[in-house]
């Protein structure tokens, strides 16, 4: 197996580059911060600030408690509002868009200085999104983005490159197989459908796999980045399809629900199907130490940092870049074996 080093767990450190003034008319003043993580441009909204000294409301709509890494991810962002001495307003949308704009209606009623959330799925919210920017309350993505063409609906988006994720699965599973002489049958448990992991986690690995016709898709179903759908949509691969070689997990909850099922059917999960799954949680690293997931495509959920410093510059009035990219790595099952012990989460 080919050894790939871990790039790195950091964030990237101070990625909200600031500069001030930006709202005050004198932009021009000060040049914009160079793009350091792979940011496009860099916004401001006409926006209400918070009165000096008051303490700053963020309204904060999560996806769900879909998996191992949005518990962390949750955590992360309630630990970082408090350490900030923000008046954190947290709603739990449970993978459900309508809720998620029922919680956006509710932060914009309750007039709270700085709405964030993570789109559940990319599509339809530009009329919500309007309603926040009409009401001069602005609005962070962290973790997905939106499809919205007007970006000027949103300050800045603060998650990890899903293509980018798709890619390092697809390049692994080449070099794997880069002498095959047969086909090789890959089966995908996609994300939630619609959301942007999925959709991108997909198009990345396609565009990589499709340098090697060998590399064959023969079954690709949602499983809706749950363990108990990973493992209802990997019983259903199994008994369509005897002849299976590797599995793409859209992320760990999910490859660890069709471990249990790959097991019942009596195989050995990383033996007689390769393993390829995505996020890095402990679980997910304690499956791959054991050699039952035999590469992972890290996605850090630890946000929370992140998205309080760019509340912050929001609410100061402050430019901030309109992209701010998560650094991650990769690791086999040998570097889960090694990091295991300082996986936090
Ligand atoms: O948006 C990030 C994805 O959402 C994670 O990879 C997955 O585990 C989660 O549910």
């Amino acid at each position: 197996m080919k050894a790939v080093k871990r790039k790195g767990l950091a964030l990237v450190a101070l990625a909200v580059m600031l500069f001030s003034a930006a709202c005050s008319g004198n932009s021009g003043a000060n040049p914009p911060a160079s793009n350091g993580g792979g940011a496009s441009s860099s916004s401001t909204t006409e926006t209400t600030k918070a009165p000096e000294g008051k303490k700053i409301t963020l309204g904060f709509s999560q996806v769900g408690a879909e998996s191992g890494w949005r518990t962390a991810n949750t955590q992360s962002i309630q630990d970082s509002a408090k350490e900030a001495g923000y008046d954190l307003k947290f709603s739990d949308a449970q993978q459900k868009q309508e809720n998620q704009i029922k919680a956006i209606r509710t932060f914009i009623q309750q007039k709270v200085d700085v709405i964030a959330f993570s789109p559940v799925v990319e599509s339809g919210w530009d009329t919500v999104l309007k309603e926040a920017k009409d009401a001069g309350i602005p609005v962070i993505l962290t973790d997905r983005a939106v499809d919205s063409t007007d970006t000027s609906l949103y300050e800045t988006f603060i998650g990890s490159d899903f293509v980018e994720e798709g890619r390092r699965a697809g390049t692994w599973l080449v070099e794997q197989f880069k002498d095959a002489t047969e086909d090789v049958n890959i089966v995908e448990l996609q994300g939630t459908t619609g959301s942007a992991p999925a959709n991108d986690r997909k198009s990345g690995f396609d565009e990589i796999i499709s340098s090697n016709p060998k590399l064959k898709v023969i079954a690709s179903q949602t499983g809706d980045f749950t363990r108990a759908k990973g493992k209802e949509v990997m019983q259903a691969f199994l008994k369509a399809n005897p002849d299976i070689d590797v599995l793409y997990a859209h992320n760990d909850d999910m490859a660890l629900g069709a471990i249990q099922a790959i097991e019942a059917a009596g195989l050995k999960p990383g033996e007689d199907i390769i393993i390829i799954s995505v996020d890095g949680v402990k679980d997910g690293f304690i499956a791959a130490s054991e050699g039952k997931i035999n590469f992972i495509v890290e996605c850090n959920p630890l946000l929370g940092p992140q998205l309080m410093e760019a509340v912050q510059a929001v609410v100061d009035g402050k430019e901030i870049e309109k992209r701010i990219v998560t650094e991650e790595g990769v690791f086999t099952s040998e570097d889960a074996k090694r990091e295991l012990p300082n996986r936090k989460y």
